[in-house]
């Protein structure tokens, strides 16, 4: 084998290659996310990235997949490879490489891999006596076996006696132990490691790589007898990616991958063994790093899996999650990608909860990461005039912080650590809110000291700003929104790695606070809404349909008449609205701050955002209802009423045709 080079530019990073058996979910998910931050944040340290996923197109499990759908199996995968592609579009995966195992450049280098082992007799023809398991395309040993099943998905096996091809993995055993000696890195996390070690002193047996000539798998070149093995087929994609017998300069650039993620069920046999046995006998540097990653249940202890029919649907928890608080279907995303990598340890098993993720959604986004941006940005419109101040001679309160938490920020994504990355990210967001208490803008405003008071919104926004760079591999579009707020995509600044460290921020910048990035959600309504229960009717707390503008539930009668005095004693007014925003958590209530011509505005809760956007709704002049009795909607007060045409929803907001002040009588 020859020697690991490590002056390559370029960071090499793959996920396993999916059947195109079923749909994604949440664990197929989870690897292209993860691998995803992983690619983001070598971009940002200025490496070129290749960052490879695809779809396993063979198989046993595909043609009978095809066939059950009643479709040949190159239009069944057609179809799912589709899904894929937007799946991954859709959770702000940017792979460089979609690999079908279909391609004809992959054909042939599997064919080419194949041939060239013959040649050197690393590959020999016998006879293959023992079992299989479709699902898993795994030859098995009756030894394997656990009850007469699959060790790994616990399915029913097929007898298999043919005449096969065999791969002589038994003659890499020790080199392949020494290796993985040698290399604390190259399998990980280490209980994965001792398992592969484990697995290998046990005795490696030789790997059956063919099967009985099908019509849709590799055919073994020069003998129409036989076709080659899904595995040896798909793991082969790895090195068709780097331009393996194809393109010899693209091949030095990308060669080895440094990181190939997957999940822990197919590291033993495949990834760990298998796989570096065939490079070992290609004489290619091995991978620098597998990781092996857990498993997601489905919340009841099961694994999720396709063929058990148990999978989550990652794009129906982000609907929910949409629904429930009314954050941008973007964000949500972003905070899918934030939940899988934050809540287990990469390489444990979760239990996948949308409750779980709901909570997640209110504490760390809303509350820590939402209030740091709420609260500093107002501070600076209100108290600066909406630029980003000179750091002046006071700042630097968190350069200290900072430096600290990229370090760790750094040593984490290096070791593959997501979880604690994440968590070094959010100490340092508490620290900042910790900060904004302690020094207490509002206080030095008051007082009239304007150089502490530059100093500590300087340094909160500079802040904000590392942080933005921080969790852009995991939450690109969050990143973006925020460095949009901060005036920093309008100054064409790009975030890069190289920007972390402090007092990097220039001053006279102009901010551009935006509506909050995560709507604080109602949480126990969300959740009774997600356990499908009705939430339990409150004194004080109006259903939300029933709210003043739509009228309560319908009746059935047509309103009678009233008397002139009845419609005396209705106090109409003229109001301007000067502020509106979404109660976080329901999907048609917005609270908004009127001006009737009274010393204090009105604040009165309305059912209009469903149809109208908050912004559209300012300078508006409107009808108001003034003497309403006061009701509490939603945990929020409301004196009055604003008129609209429209009986269920708001269609259209009753006004005047022509400018009159505000608080003026209708009659
Ligand atoms: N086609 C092979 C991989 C070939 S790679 C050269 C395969 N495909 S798969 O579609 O069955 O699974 C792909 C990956 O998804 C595996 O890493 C598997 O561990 C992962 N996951 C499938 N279900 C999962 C969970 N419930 N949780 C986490 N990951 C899971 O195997």
């Amino acid at each position: 084998m020859t020697d690991q080079p490590d002056d390559k530019n370029s960071f090499y990073i793959t996920t396993p290659i999916y059947y195109v058996s079923g749909q994604p979910h949440i664990g197929s998910s989870y690897t292209n996310i993860a691998s995803d931050v992983l690619a983001r944040y070598h971009r940002f340290r200025g490496e070129s990235v290749v960052f490879a996923t695809g779809t396993d197109e063979h198989g046993q499990k595909v043609a009978r997949g095809a066939a059950e759908a009643g479709k040949s199996p190159q239009d069944f995968a057609d179809a799912l490879v589709g899904d894929y592609k937007r799946a991954w579009d859709r959770l702000h995966v940017k792979y460089t490489r979609f690999i079908r195992t279909t391609e004809q450049q992959h054909v042939h280098v599997v064919q080419d891999i194949f041939a060239q082992l013959l040649s050197q007799d690393d590959i020999y023809l016998s006879e293959y006596t023992g079992w299989y398991c479709v699902p898993c395309e795994t030859y098995l040993l009756e030894a394997d076996l656990l009850d007469g099943s699959c060790p790994e998905c616990g399915r029913p096996v097929e007898q298999v006696s043919e005449r096969a091809y065999f791969f002589r993995t038994s003659n890499y055993a020790d080199d392949l132990i020494r290796h993985i000696e040698d290399n604390e890195q190259f399998i990980a996390p280490e209980s994965r490691r001792n398992e592969v070690l484990a697995f290998i002193r046990n005795g490696l047996q030789d790997a059956c790589i063919s099967r009985a000539r099908t019509d849709w798998d590799i055919p073994v070149p020069d003998d129409d007898t036989q076709s080659i093995y899904v595995w040896l087929d798909a793991l082969a994609n790895y090195l068709t990616v780097a331009g393996f017998a194809t393109d010899d300069e693209q091949f030095a650039a990308v060669w080895p991958p440094d990181v190939q993620l997957m999940g822990k069920d197919i590291l033993i046999r495949f990834h760990g063994t298998l796989w570096p046995a065939v490079l070992m006998a290609l004489d290619l540097p091995l991978p620098r790093c597998l990781f092996a990653h857990g498993w997601w249940n489905d919340g009841t202890g099961q694994k999720m899996s396709k063929s058990k029919g148990n999978v989550i649907d990652p794009f129906e928890v982000i609907d929910r999650l949409v629904e429930y608080s009314g954050v941008r279907t973007k964000f949500a995303v972003d905070t899918l990608r934030y939940y899988l990598l934050r809540e287990v340890p990469f390489g444990a098993d979760g239990s996948f909860s949308t409750a779980g993720l709901l909570q997640r959604f209110n504490a760390d986004l809303a509350n820590d990461l939402g209030n740091l941006l709420n609260r500093t940005l107002p501070l600076v419109e209100r108290y600066l005039g909406g630029r980003v101040p000179a750091p002046g001679p006071g700042a630097g309160g968190l350069a200290e912080d900072i430096t600290q938490t990229v370090e760790e920020v750094r040593t984490c994504l290096d070791e593959v650590n997501f979880r604690d990355a994440l968590m070094a990210i959010w100490e340092l967001i508490a620290r900042c809110n910790k900060f904004i208490d302690q020094r207490e803008p509002w206080t030095l405003h008051k007082q009239g000291k304007r150089v502490e008071l530059d100093a500590v919104l300087y340094d909160m926004l500079d802040a904000i700003r590392v942080i933005a760079i921080l969790i852009d591999p995991f939450m690109p579009e969050v990143a973006e929104e925020i460095w949009q707020q901060l005036g920093l995509s309008d100054a064409a600044l790009q975030r890069t790695w190289d920007d972390l460290r402090p007092q990097r921020l220039q001053p006279a910048i102009a901010i551009h606070r935006g509506a909050p990035i995560f709507p604080r959600m109602d949480l126990d309504r969300a959740l009774a809404k997600l356990a499908n229960i009705e939430t339990p009717p409150q004194d004080d707390d109006s259903p939300e349909d029933a709210q003043q503008v739509t009228g309560d539930e319908e009746s059935g009668d047509e309103p009678g008449t009233i008397s002139f005095a009845d419609f005396q004693g209705l106090d109409l007014r003229t109001g301007r609205i000067l502020e509106a925003t979404r109660i976080p958590g329901t999907d048609k209530l917005l609270v908004l701050q009127v001006d009737i011509g009274e010393e204090q505005p009105r604040q009165v809760v309305a059912g209009l955002a469903a149809r109208f956007n908050p912004r559209q709704l300012l300078g508006r002049t409107v009808v108001l209802v003034a003497n309403l009795e006061p009701a509490t909607i939603h945990g929020t007060e409301s004196n009055g009423m604003i008129l609209a045409a429209g009986e269920k929803e708001p269609l259209a907001l009753i006004t005047t045709d022509d400018d009159v002040e505000p608080g003026e009588k209708v009659r």
